[in-house]
Parts: C-alpha cells; sequence; structure tokens
C-alpha cells in the first residue's frame, strides 16, 4: 500500500484530543504533518493537551489567535492555502465543527485536494450555532466522511451525501479508554477535596450560553441552588463574559459553586468519573460522561448526540434555571449502555478507511 502525506489540522482544545488517537494509527502507515491553527493558545487551552496525550509537535504553527469568525477563518485559510500548495498533500485531514475545521476544508476543496472530516454527519439543526454552519459546509467539500455514528450517517443521507461516508465510531472514545485507565481519581479528588459522587461537574463556553447576561446569570443562579458543590472549570470566553456581565460576584458569593481554571484532559476524565452528574453545553463531554456512565444535563435546547438523551442519559435543559434544577436533582443512572458509539478502535477504522480511499 501506498504511504499517503496526510496534513492534519487541528487548533481547539476538543480536536487535540480526538488528534491523540488517530496520529497514533495514522504514523503506523503513513506519514503525517500536524499544523495547529493556534486558534487556542493557552497554555490550559492548548500545550498540555499536546503534553498528556503525546501528541506529536506540530509541524506548523499558523498562530492565529482570537478573533471575529470571518477574520479567523480567513486568516488561517490564506495560510493554509499556501501551506498546501508548498506541501502537496494527498489528503487533508480535518476534525469537528471549528473554524479551524472550516478554513482547512475550504482552502484544500478548492486546491483540488481531497479532505477528510473526522466527525461527519453530525447536525444540531440549529443553524444559530457557528459550529452548525461549519459542519454543513465541511461536509458538502469533504471527499471522506468519517462518521462516528449511524445517525451521522442518516444525516448525511438526508443531505444527499452518500459516496465516501464510511461508518467508523468515535474517535474521542479510543482516547477516553486509553487515557481513562490511565487517571487516578482518587488522587485528583483528594487534591480538591472532592468526594467521590457528591458534586457536579460543570462547563460551560458555547457563543449560545455564554454570551448572553441573561442565559449566563439564569445558569449560575441554578447551580447555586443545586444541594451539592458544583466544581466549575471555566473557559476563557466565559471568565471574560463573567466580568463584562458583572457577574463574577454572584459566582463568588455563591456557597455551592467553586472555580477552578480550565481542566486538563486527565483531570477532566478523573473529575467526570467522580462525579454525581455533568452540567454542560459541550458537545463532547456529554459523550465523556457517557462513556463513563455518568448521566448529564446539558444547557442547551438541541444536542448532536441525541443517543445519549434516547438512552436517558442525558437531558436537554436550555438555560433556564427551574428546568437544570430540576434535571440535575432527578439524575438517574439508566440501565442500558450500548455501544452506540463504536468499540473504542475508530482511529483504526479511520485509517484503513483512508488508505482504502486513497493509497491504492
Ligand atoms: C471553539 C469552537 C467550539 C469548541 C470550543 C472548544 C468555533 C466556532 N468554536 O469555541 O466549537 O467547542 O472551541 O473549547 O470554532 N480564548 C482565550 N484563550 C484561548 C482560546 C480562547 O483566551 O486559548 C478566548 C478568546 O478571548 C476568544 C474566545 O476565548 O476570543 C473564544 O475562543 P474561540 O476559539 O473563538 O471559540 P471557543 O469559544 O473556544
Amino acid at each position: 500500500m501506498k504511504r499517503l502525506k496526510v496534513i492534519s489540522v487541528v487548533g481547539a482544545r476538543p480536536q487535540f484530543i480526538k488528534a491523540a488517537p488517530v496520529s497514533r494509527a495514522l504514523r503506523e502507515h503513513h506519514d503525517e504533518l500536524l499544523v495547529h491553527s493556534g486558534q487556542h493558545y493557552d497554555r490550559a487551552m492548548s500545550d498540555v493537551f499536546f503534553e498528556q496525550l503525546g501528541i506529536p509537535r506540530p509541524d506548523f504553527n499558523l498562530a492565529v489567535g482570537s478573533g471575529s469568525h470571518a477574520r479567523q477563518t480567513g486568516e488561517m485559510m490564506t495560510m493554509l492555502e499556501e501551506l498546501f500548495c508548498e506541501q502537496q498533500p494527498d489528503v487533508v485531514l480535518v476534525y469537528g465543527d471549528t473554524n479551524t475545521t472550516l478554513a482547512a476544508a475550504l482552502a484544500a476543496a478548492k486546491l483540488g485536494i481531497p479532505v477528510a472530516h473526522v466527525e461527519a454527519g453530525l447536525r444540531s439543526f440549529n443553524r444559530s450555532m457557528p459550529e452548525e454552519i461549519n459542519r454543513v459546509v465541511v461536509d458538502h467539500v469533504s471527499d471522506l466522511l468519517l462518521c462516528p455514528t449511524t445517525g451521522a450517517v442518516e444525516h448525511l443521507r438526508a443531505e444527499g451525501i452518500t459516496e465516501g461516508v464510511e461508518l467508523v465510531g468515535d474517535v474521542m472514545l479510543d482516547a477516553a479508554r486509553y487515557f481513562g485507565e490511565r487517571v487516578d481519581v482518587d488522587r485528583t479528588l483528594g487534591e480538591l477535596g472532592l468526594k467521590a459522587g457528591e458534586y457536579f461537574l460543570a462547563t460551560v463556553h458555547r457563543a449560545g450560553t455564554s454570551d448572553s447576561r441573561d442565559q449566563l446569570r439564569s445558569v449560575i443562579y441554578a447551580f447555586d441552588r443545586l444541594e451539592r458543590p458544583v466544581l466549575w472549570a471555566v473557559h476563557p470566553r466565559t471568565l471574560k463574559n463573567l466580568d463584562e456581565f458583572g457577574l463574577r460576584e454572584a459566582v463568588a458569593d455563591s456557597a455551592n459553586i467553586r472555580v477552578v481554571p480550565p481542566l486538563s484532559y486527565l483531570e477532566t476524565l478523573a473529575l467526570l468519573r467522580g462525579a454525581l452528574g455533568l452540567l454542560t453545553d459541550s458537545g463532547g463531554m456529554q459523550k465523556e460522561a457517557y462513556f463513563f456512565g455518568i448521566p448529564c444535563v446539558t444547557l442547551r435546547d438541541e444536542t448532536e448526540w441525541t443517543e445519549t438523551v434516547e438512552l436517558g442519559w442525558n437531558v436537554l435543559t436550555g438555560t433556564n434555571q427551574d428546568r437544570i434544577v430540576e434535571a440535575a436533582r432527578g439524575m438517574r443512572t439508566p440501565h442500558e449502555h450500548p455501544d452506540v458509539y463504536g468499540d473504542g478502535r475508530a482511529a483504526e477504522a479511520l485509517v484503513r478507511a483512508l488508505g482504502r480511499r486513497y493509497a491504492i
């Protein structure tokens, strides 16, 4: 089989996690160049993940930083176009639904370089989410669509995409299985003075939740009303907004809410495994909770990971204060826990799919 030259483009926290198992599997058979767009740049949002997950150092760092959507995406596209022209890869691999994903997919597709999309076919059917626009556009310019679930395959079919679609499973499960065994739950909980099964873990970072004062306030009041402590790992975007909206005091005054800086991947896995439940607007963490059998309350009106809701592990509350409190108080662990995200070997399946399509 021909050795492919693959350029993988990552840039935001969840992409580093997905790239870890994929890079490991990919480099056994092919040559990979890793590009970091620099969308996430803080040490806690980026470097820590590369170190903990053993991801190879990026070959290129575009250092794009923050900006409006168009500026951030446009700047990345300009730099990536040049890089792709110079490097002439056989395929460009993109992950998920961020502005980094969109920029890399558009730049490559317009140069006639095939785009392979990891986590293809997900839909929230909410076009006010920037991520939803990114997903739809990226899927429609991708040549190989690597789907995590049967639902994702169905979504693509409904949009007329049936060629180059492969069901490979979820690479986040690969990462959670591999690293989940290596974390020391007792030690992490001990360091934070937490007791297993007696606290909620919380994260909030979506534009829809954290860019609105009313919604953020409603979430804070809900956390405050819960009977168990809420450990809230605050994303830099949310921290900035808490200041801007004058909500820092409401958080500090709450006896119940405990704020910590963004967590590393291993800390997240440990704290998730020890939690009574997860309160989040993150996409990936809804699934991570499911992987470990931890119930979840999702602070959104819809989810891409509908299986978790259908199976009773996840409840959608939006940012309504009473609904959040009610759902958190009523958290339960259903009996059924099927392998809807594959068998934890999605990265290998993905590499085989790449080989079948391009290395012939
Ligand atoms: C992005 C993705 C989102 C993903 C999330 C994971 C898009 C449109 N959104 O959202 O899908 O779930 O990453 O975290 O791509 N900031 C820092 N330091 C950092 C990174 C961000 O201070 O290292 C601050 C900046 O002020 C920035 C803001 O956070 O303007 C938002 O960052 P950005 O990467 O644009 O979006 P996220 O909210 O992180």
